[in-house]
């Protein structure tokens, strides 16, 4: 409902129902990158677990959770991460229709819904280097 007060991304991890959640988010969201043509080629993995695991558990940390992205990967410094990929609008808009799906099956509250999609609309947008 568009009354509902926005929702403190440091809540969210736990309103969201933690670890589990964004792992199932994370899965949805790269079953539709490994079918997208333009996306597909950028990710040089295989069966792209590390991937799974590295955008899951940056996204907890990110949302409240634990900080066990950090201390695998160090400071996050995600736009520097994505120098080496041409990521352009198109790329962009790829990039957030599948994580657009992949929070939408999850059926949340309107409210934790908007605060999730508010911040990748931003952070997408951030990413762009071309
Ligand atoms: C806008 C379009 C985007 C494209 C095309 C893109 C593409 C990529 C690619 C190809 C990788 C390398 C594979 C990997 O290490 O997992 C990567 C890594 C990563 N991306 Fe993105 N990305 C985008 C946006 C975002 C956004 C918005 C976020 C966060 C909200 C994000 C978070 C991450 C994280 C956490 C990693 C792993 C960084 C590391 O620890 O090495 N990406 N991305």
């Amino acid at each position: 409902m568009a009354t509902d007060p926005p929702v403190d991304a440091r809540t969210v991890f736990q309103a969201a129902g933690g670890a589990e959640t964004f792992d199932r988010i994370v899965t949805r969201f790269y079953e539709g990158v490994v079918q997208d043509p333009l996306l597909r080629p950028m990710y040089p993995e295989e069966d792209m677990d590390g991937s799974r695991r590295r955008l899951s558990l940056f996204l907890q940390q990110y949302f409240g959770g634990p900080s066990t992205y950090s201390e695998e990967r160090g400071h996050p410094r995600l736009r520097m991460r994505h120098f080496p990929f041409a990521i352009g609008q198109a790329e962009r808009d790829a990039w957030m229709r599948h994580m657009q799906t992949a929070v939408q099956a999850e059926r949340f509250p309107a409210a934790l819904e908007a605060t999730l999609m508010d911040y990748f609309d931003r952070a997408a947008t951030f990413m762009m280097n071309r």
